[in-house]
């Protein structure tokens, strides 16, 4: 196809403001799909995603559209995930498109996701278009919106499209809007090729398939291609484009979006953002930019049930074959057996993964207290990253520690201002900005990523009753006061529960969790202390006291002697208990005990 009539684009949007709405839209309307075959939200293509409302992996569709000046155009529309987790291949998929549609629900507005998206969208220099969606919401007050548009993103609305994606209205305009108010891309197709690798998934039928935007050159079925991070050679199989069904094409030119499979055995061997190329005569410069997905949270993951070990190894297997940016290896825990390490992008991303393990393949699972990854300062000079609290050294031998900082957007009504500044002032938060968009403020905060991976979010949700919206970047590391809590019960320490606090907040989180613990674990027969420690030293404590049996009941009065006898003998048999015996701690206490009030 010719570049001048070719657009790409992307949709930005926040949760819930009608992306995969207006995307079924666009794709019904200009006959891609035949109407009989039009499923609800058909870029969402998996379970989950479809349940949680958020789109996860990267999609793409190809849209033929003869616009109003009479020529034929190709509409290559990616879905790129919404959520801050996968800001990586947000931005990759960014960077493969040159315009984006900016998406925003008028009867709400502006909102922490918009904001992060279209920076995103900015920053990988688009045209933008905004967009006002639900515009038949009697509560939708377009002008407003606009002027929020203008004010906060410095956007001009005046032109925005108004439309309704529910019913169809406006949709014309959108299509017309693409074309006439986004560019054309560039490249040039005499040149060696380059291709961006924007996404990869598995697909039972094909395997590995790989999804390109061809910047310069031309990819040609049969080709034989490198991949320029890996170095890894393939020969493509299949050549499609998506709409969204794969169909068979020959070749992919400048500016063109497509799909490829190359016998690529597992996920794990494509890069998101790496440079594709011809084997022989190919490029020598990569295209700029690439970065491999790291996983920023860390937590332990066992099975409930220790006879479900392998079961579990075998899914999480399968999980990683598809998904690149999760790692996993083997890890034991005196309390809880084996059971894996896992890294994720960020606290969603662990939440889907533990979800579809549960859900998909019927694992019980307990979750361990998530985890930052530390760098730790030793005092020999070497320098450590520090995954699992479990792991951390004695601090004789540790000169310091940094934690990763995050800047944090925040928008919220008003009314819920003071609630939002306490929980980021609680969670060791420094206020960098706030300002106010209508009734609605904007806050920013800088903030330990560590006080966020617990429970930020459903504190969040809980003191605004949903009202707020949040989104993050990891801005880097920070040195701070931090230790290793350990959690004693009967003694033993219980590494599931162990966690790097703040010095400073460290007995008060102890004795929240020993409060917690108490309520959490059943009565045994014998005393159960539990404890918080920092080193060897105690800084929180409780006594669960013993289940007990009136063994002297059947004394019928009388008889002193005797009934101290017994009650040595109960004794004695609590003592051997105590030292022998093992605690129960159910599933829920490790995850109850991890949240804060
Ligand atoms: P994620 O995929 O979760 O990011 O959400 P999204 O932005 O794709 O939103 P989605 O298209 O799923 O729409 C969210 C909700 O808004 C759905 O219940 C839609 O039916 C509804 N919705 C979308 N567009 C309109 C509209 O124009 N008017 C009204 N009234 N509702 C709409």
């Amino acid at each position: 196809t010719e570049l001048s009539r070719i657009r790409n684009f992307s949709i930005v949007a926040h949760i819930d403001h009608g992306k995969s709405t207006l995307a079924d839209r666009l794709i019904q309307s200009t006959g891609t799909v035949a109407d009989r075959d039009m499923k609800e939200q058909l870029l969402d293509s998996m379970d989950i995603e479809r349940e949680r409302g958020i789109t996860i992996k990267a999609n793409t569709v190809r849209i033929d559209y003869k616009a109003k000046d009479g020529h034929q155009y190709v509409l290559n529309l990616i879905d790129t995930p919404g959520h801050v987790d996968f800001a990586y291949e947000v931005s990759r998929s960014m960077r493969a498109v040159e315009g984006s549609l900016l998406v925003v629900d008028a009867s709400q507005g502006v909102e922490a996701q918009t904001l992060a998206n279209v920076y995103q969208a900015l920053d990988a220099g688009h045209e933008i278009v905004p967009v006002l969606n639900k515009i038949d919401l009697p509560a939708a007050e377009p002008d407003r919106v606009k002027a929020q548009i203008e004010d906060v993103i410095g956007l001009d609305a005046q032109d925005a499209v108004l439309i309704s994606a529910k019913s169809g209205l406006g949709i014309p305009d959108v299509l017309e809007a693409i074309v006439t108010r986004l560019p054309a891309p560039k490249g040039d197709r005499s040149a060696a090729l380059k291709a961006m690798l924007v996404d990869s998934w598995y697909d039972p039928y094909l395997g590995v398939v790989v999804m390109v935007r061809v910047m310069d050159g031309v990819l040609r079925k049969g080709d034989r291609i490198r991949m320029m991070q890996t170095n890894a050679v393939y020969p493509i199989d299949k050549l499609a484009v998506l709409r969204p069904q794969m169909v068979d094409i020959e070749e992919l030119g400048p500016g063109e979006i497509g799909v490829f499979t190359a016998q690529i055995k597992q996920v794990r061997d494509t890069r998101v953002g790496d440079t594709i190329t011809h084997e022989r005569k190919g490029a020598t410069e990569a295209l700029p930019g690439f970065k491999p997905a790291q996983p920023v949270v860390f937590c332990g993951l066992f099975p409930v049930d220790a006879a479900d070990f392998e079961d579990l190894r075998d899914a999480i297997e399968k999980l990683a074959l598809n998904d690149a940016s999760f790692s996993f290896e083997m890890e034991t825990s005196a309390a809880l057996g084996f059971g894996f390490r896992c890294g994720f992008l960020g606290l969603l991303h662990l939440e889907v993964i533990r979800d579809r393990l549960e859900r998909e393949y019927n694992i019980d699972l307990i979750t361990t207290a998530p985890s930052v990854v530390y760098h730790l300062y030793m005092k020999d000079g070497e320098v450590k990253d520090l995954h699992n609290p479990a792991d951390m050294p004695d601090l004789t031998y540790v000169d310091h520690l940094e934690e990763p900082r995050i800047k944090a957007t925040i928008m919220v009504p008003d009314e819920y201002l003071g609630d939002i500044l306490k929980l980021c002032q609680d969670r060791r938060g420094i206020q960098l900005d706030l300002s106010y968009a209508g009734s609605r403020a904007m806050v920013v905060y800088d903030l330990p990523l560590n006080e966020v991976v617990f429970d930020f979010y459903d504190r969040l949700k809980s003191v605004t009753k949903g009202y707020a919206s949040f989104d993050y970047t990891i801005t880097g590391y920070r040195e701070d006061n931090l230790v290793k809590m350990s959690i004693l019960v009967n003694d033993e320490p219980v590494d599931a529960l162990s966690m790097m606090v703040h010095r400073d907040r460290a007995e008060m989180r102890g004795r929240a969790m020993v409060e917690k613990l108490k309520d959490l674990i059943p009565r045994h027969m014998f005393k159960i202390p539990i404890q918080a420690a920092i080193g060897g030293k105690v800084i929180a404590r409780e006594t669960l006291s013993a289940l007990r049996k009136d063994v002297t009941a059947k004394c019928y009065g009388g008889d002193a002697t005797r009934k101290r006898k017994l009650l040595d003998k109960q004794k004695a048999g609590k003592k051997k208990m105590r030292q022998f015996g093992k605690v129960d701690i159910p599933q829920e206490a490790f995850i109850s005990a991890l949240k804060m009030d």
